[in-house]
């Protein structure tokens, strides 16, 4: 078997971030979204990958590289524009040839692992086999009919009116049936190829199409709110440790990692909470729920549920929460007498202050 990593798109709705990075490079818990991914690929005993890229692809390769450093063996493949799932697919082909494939979208982050539903469909191989998760309001992805046996009856794409709450997942397994099904199917109102038609496309066709519903965490990270609530979970299992140095007049409390380089001053960490390579916390009070990338600056400052991507200073500023605060960006209190507030804000940025 191979996998499919998508990793190309826009990321429209992460601005300003997905200004400077692709979307799939956010790090949650301190490794990129894409890490996450091809780690719960490698787990399934899928070493063989493809990953799409788009117009990120030199940023993407610097992190991700060949894939020796993750236990995997990547072969990039261009998509000049994000014209579909299934694009991706038929833009694969050749790198798929006549294999079995998991299609694994680059954006999406499930730290419970696949290997479940691997086995599903390596038991039974259908010609797909989705994953499906129970959500209040499925809109907004492909939505599925499933039988009580979860063989899949019917499919649509961000239906206005779902017949069913049981959205679509970005992991799909494939057998080659389903290159025909690319090959037949027209770009929608959106005017992309989607996956959902294809795997319809088999449905109609008569072919076995299974479901496999999922109960553990899945997060599409598509929004600042759900990177935030991710990184949260996946905090949530960190495994503490002390690869830095903390001075005598810190507190750590709880699971806290502190990598190697990082210096803890005179401050209080309240975990779960890691604290990035090279970092200085120094008179501040860090966590619960805070990842703090490589080499920040953390200085006077009450920091938690917030992640800091690497270079960023927060300097003086009390009660930093729920933010993402982009690389090599600095926050910054002053002591004014006028109360002014001065910002330097990059397009399609939100700053909230304490009005
Ligand atoms: O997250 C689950 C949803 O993902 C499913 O419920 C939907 O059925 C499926 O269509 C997809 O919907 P999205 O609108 O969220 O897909 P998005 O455009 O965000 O793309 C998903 C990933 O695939 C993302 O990492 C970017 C990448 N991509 C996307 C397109 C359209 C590509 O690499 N190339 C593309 O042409």
């Amino acid at each position: 078997m191979k996998a499919l990593v998508l990793s190309g798109g826009s990321g429209t709705r992460l601005r300003p971030f997905t200004y400077s990075m692709p979307k799939q490079l956010i790090p949650i818990a301190n490794r990129p979204v894409l890490e996450h991914v091809l780690q719960n690929i490698r787990e399934i005993g899928v070493t063989e990958i493809g990953v799409i890229v788009g117009d990120r692809r030199p940023a993407i390769e610097a992190v991700l590289g060949d894939g020796s450093r993750l236990g995997v063996q990547i072969t990039y493949i261009d998509q000049e524009q994000p014209l579909g799932l299934a694009h991706c697919v038929s833009l694969a082909r050749e790198f798929l040839g006549e294999d079995d494939f998991v299609m694994y979208l680059g954006d999406n982050m499930l730290p419970g692992g696949v290997v479940a539903i691997a086995e599903d469909f390596r038991d039974r191989r259908p010609a797909a086999q989705v994953v499906v998760y129970k959500v209040a309001d499925p809109r907004a992805f492909g939505v599925a009919e499933v039988a009580a046996d979860g063989t899949v009856l019917r499919l649509v794409e961000k239906p206005q009116q779902p017949r069913t709450d049981l959205a679509l997942i970005g992991v799909y397994f494939f057998t080659p049936a389903i290159h025909k099904a690319v090959a037949e199917i027209e770009p929608s109102a959106r005017g992309e190829l989607e996956i959902t038609d294809a795997i319809q496309w088999l449905v109609s066709a008569g072919e076995q199409v299974g479901a496999s519903e999922y109960h553990g965490y899945w997060k599409d990270t598509g929004r600042v709110e759900d990177i935030l609530d991710c990184n949260r979970e996946l905090l949530n299992g960190l495994v503490g440790s002390v690869q830095g140095e903390v001075d005598a007049d810190s507190v750590l409390i709880g699971n806290v990692l502190i990598e190697p380089g990082a210096r803890v001053v005179r401050s209080r960490i309240e975990g779960p909470a890691v604290v990035g390579a090279g970092s200085l916390i120094e008179d501040s009070f860090v966590g619960p729920y805070a990842s703090i990338g490589k080499d920040c600056v953390l200085h006077s400052t009450h920091v938690d549920y917030s992640i800091a991507l690497d270079g960023a200073t927060v300097s003086r500023v009390s009660g930093v929460h729920g933010s993402l605060i982009g690389r090599s960006a600095a926050v910054t209190g002053v002591h004014s007498a006028t109360r002014h507030h001065r910002l330097v804000v990059g397009d399609h940025t939100q700053v909230e202050v304490a009005a």
